[in-house]
């Protein structure tokens, strides 16, 4: 079975993200590394700890990563992000503490000592910022070519973004990371906001999960009835909540459910585009192409295994 680690900076979507990761049969989740951007880094380890107990896999560790961007020394939650996601960073919802504690080796170790260990049987979703693929990447070069392959979450090539009209908020938080990332040679495919904001979930589906009548499942339709009431004061018309952080899981598990463009990026870190997401005109014609960026998904069958695979971990 296919390795799975995840990086979350656990978020509502996040917790949706390893929601499929746990119910994807395809798939072993062997660690949850941590960042920050929704929540801080202690906040995301406490919820990754908390949820893994309540969706009945306390095996899964929780390794700490880089607490803030390449090139700054604090990090501060943002307004946007406390009313999407909620001060807790899962829609105020309460769930109990679990007795776990984060592992005691760092996230950049267990990237690099998993990489080596499970080489093209590991996968590694990035579902926040690129801080610590691109610290593991840096300390240890060779995993690029022996790791069987990087999903991230973020970025955009056409739509407009969400933190400003050329930034998406994972890059934004660190474009030194992201950058360093697209231009290190490593094969990533970026499941940006071109697709994940076709991908909408509604209160039809959360009622779906209320149902089942487990703690699990009404912590997941609490939450993400949260989410979607944000989505609905920031972005009235669009018609439910994104679920950037799943669809980036769910092209890891099964690849085919997007139509890829080949590119080579790079991420914009000077003036008034730091962060942007855009073809590097340097590498633009090479003839290795390093991104896969997703243009195309298949919404019905997305949102069909979405539920599938949420439904069957939030029922016992
Ligand atoms: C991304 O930003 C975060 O708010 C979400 O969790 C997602 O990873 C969407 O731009
Ligand atoms: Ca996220």
């Amino acid at each position: 079975m296919r390795k799975f680690i995840l990086d979350l900076d656990t978020g509502i979507d996040d917790t949706l993200a390893i929601a499929y990761a746990l119910g994807s049969p395809e798939a072993e989740l062997i660690g949850i590394t941590a960042t920050y951007g929704n929540v801080t880094m202690s906040q995301g380890i406490r919820n990754d700890l908390a949820i893994t107990d309540l969706f009945g896999h306390a095996e899964v560790p929780v390794y700490a990563g880089l607490p803030h961007a390449t090139n700054k020394n604090t990090f501060e939650v943002l307004e946007g992000s406390r009313l999407i996601h909620g001060k807790n960073g899962i829609g105020d919802v309460t769930i109990p503490d679990s007795p776990r504690c984060q592992e005691a080796s760092s996230a950049i170790d267990f990237i690099i000592n998993s990489a080596h260990k499970y080489g093209k049987d590991l996968t590694y979703v990035a579902t926040g910022p690129l801080t610590n693929i691109a610290a593991a990447v840096k300390q240890d070069p060779s995993i690029k070519e022996i790791m069987g392959g990087i999903v991230i979450m973020g970025g955009a090539l056409t739509v407009t973004g969400n933190v400003a009209p050329w930034r998406e908020a994972n890059i934004s938080q660190d474009p030194e990371a992201a950058n360093a990332l697209f231009t290190s040679g490593a094969q990533c495919t970026m499941v940006g906001l071109d697709v994940t904001l076709q991908t909408l979930l509604t209160t039809n589906e959360t009622k779906q999960w209320r149902a089942l009548g487990t703690p699990a499942a009404a912590f997941l339709s609490d939450m993400t009835d949260y989410y979607i009431h944000a989505y609905e004061l920031t972005s009235p018309g669009l018609g439910g909540c994104g679920l950037h952080d799943p669809l980036a899981v769910a092209v890891a598990v099964d690849p085919t459910l997007v139509k890829t463009l080949d590119v080579n990026l790079k991420v914009e870190t000077d003036g008034a585009t730091r962060g942007r997401t855009i073809g590097d005109k340097d590498r633009l014609n090479d003839a290795t192409k390093t991104t896969q960026v997703a243009i195309k998904v298949d919404v019905e069958r997305f949102l069909d295994e979405f539920m599938t695979r949420t439904s069957l971990v939030v029922s016992e």
